[in-house]
């Protein structure tokens, strides 16, 4: 990019106060973005880890539930206008509850539809105008590696997730002349705290971890370096793509 530096590009997560999305915007900080986290939940605990690392004043913590499209599109528009811009957005945001097909109810499969596939439409579309202003954008959707495993008991997460891979493909289709790219990144089962509360639990990290060929559980941290490498400046080729980081556990 001539004449341009990361440090410039302002970077928005969704799902930001907790797990993966605070763990993404503490790396985006540390880069010395200026970044904005959005999430239902408070957001002092990510403010404070990029504080501690010498980032105080770069992030901004907007609470707003990303399926109410006007709160969206004011929360978008706060933050380009109070970082002066917008150019990477990732949207984590999600839940992955386990349920059995037979008792999953028409209220769970739209609750998981809502905030995993109707979250990044109506954030990507709010901050579009912000990445074309620009001339430059990333957008990147965390999905899972149950698009390519297949676990019966997540029938409506992995429809979900699947969903946010088409919409990955599409999207890169349709903005790819306007210098913005569209990827998506499939975490396996990663230690957070809602994964310890419920898929990770009885035993569920030692289930994982054997189908692995990467013998460890998968933390946080492990997923930073390719999302920075899909932001990064030199990445423009990469587009539409899915990337499976999930300790090998599926090889496609
Ligand atoms: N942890 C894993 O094992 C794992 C594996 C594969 C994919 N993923 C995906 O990664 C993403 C993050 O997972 P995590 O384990 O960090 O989860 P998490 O529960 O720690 O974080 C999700 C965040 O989203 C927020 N959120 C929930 N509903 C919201 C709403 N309506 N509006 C705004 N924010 C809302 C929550 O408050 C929370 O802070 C999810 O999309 C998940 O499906 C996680």
């Amino acid at each position: 990019m001539g004449g341009s530096d990361a440090g410039e590009r302002v970077a928005l997560v969704t799902g930001a106060a907790s797990g993966l999305g605070q763990e993404f915007c503490v790396a985006l900080a540390a880069q010395g973005r200026r970044v904005a986290g959005l999430d239902i939940a408070d957001l002092a605990e990510t403010e404070q880890r990029i504080a501690a690392a010498g980032g105080a004043g770069r992030f901004l913590g907007v609470t707003v539930d990303v399926t109410d499209p006007a709160a969206v599109t004011a929360a978008v528009d706060k933050i380009a206008e109070h970082h002066a811009g917008l150019h990477i957005v990732v949207n984590n945001a999600g839940i992955y509850p386990s349920i059995a097909f037979e008792d999953t109810t028409l209220d769970d499969w739209r609750r998981i539809m809502r905030l995993n596939l109707e979250g990044p439409f109506l954030v990507t579309q709010a901050a579009l105008p912000h990445l074309r202003a620009a001339g430059w954008g990333r957008v990147v959707n965390i999905v899972s590696a149950v698009v390519f495993l297949g676990p019966p008991d997540m029938v409506a997460y992995t429809t979900s997730k699947a969903g946010l891979v088409g919409f990955t493909r599409a999207l890169a289709s349709a903005v790819g002349h306007e210098g913005i790219t569209v990827n998506a990144i499939a975490p396996g089962l990663t230690r957070t705290r809602t994964a310890e509360r419920t898929v990770g639990a009885d035993g569920g990290f030692d289930r994982v971890r054997a189908l692995q060929v990467v013998p460890d559980v998968e933390e946080p941290r492990d997923l930073v370096s390719t999302l920075l490498y899909v932001c990064d400046e030199g990445s423009g080729f990469l587009t539409g793509q899915t990337i499976n980081v999930d300790g090998g556990s599926a090889k496609h």
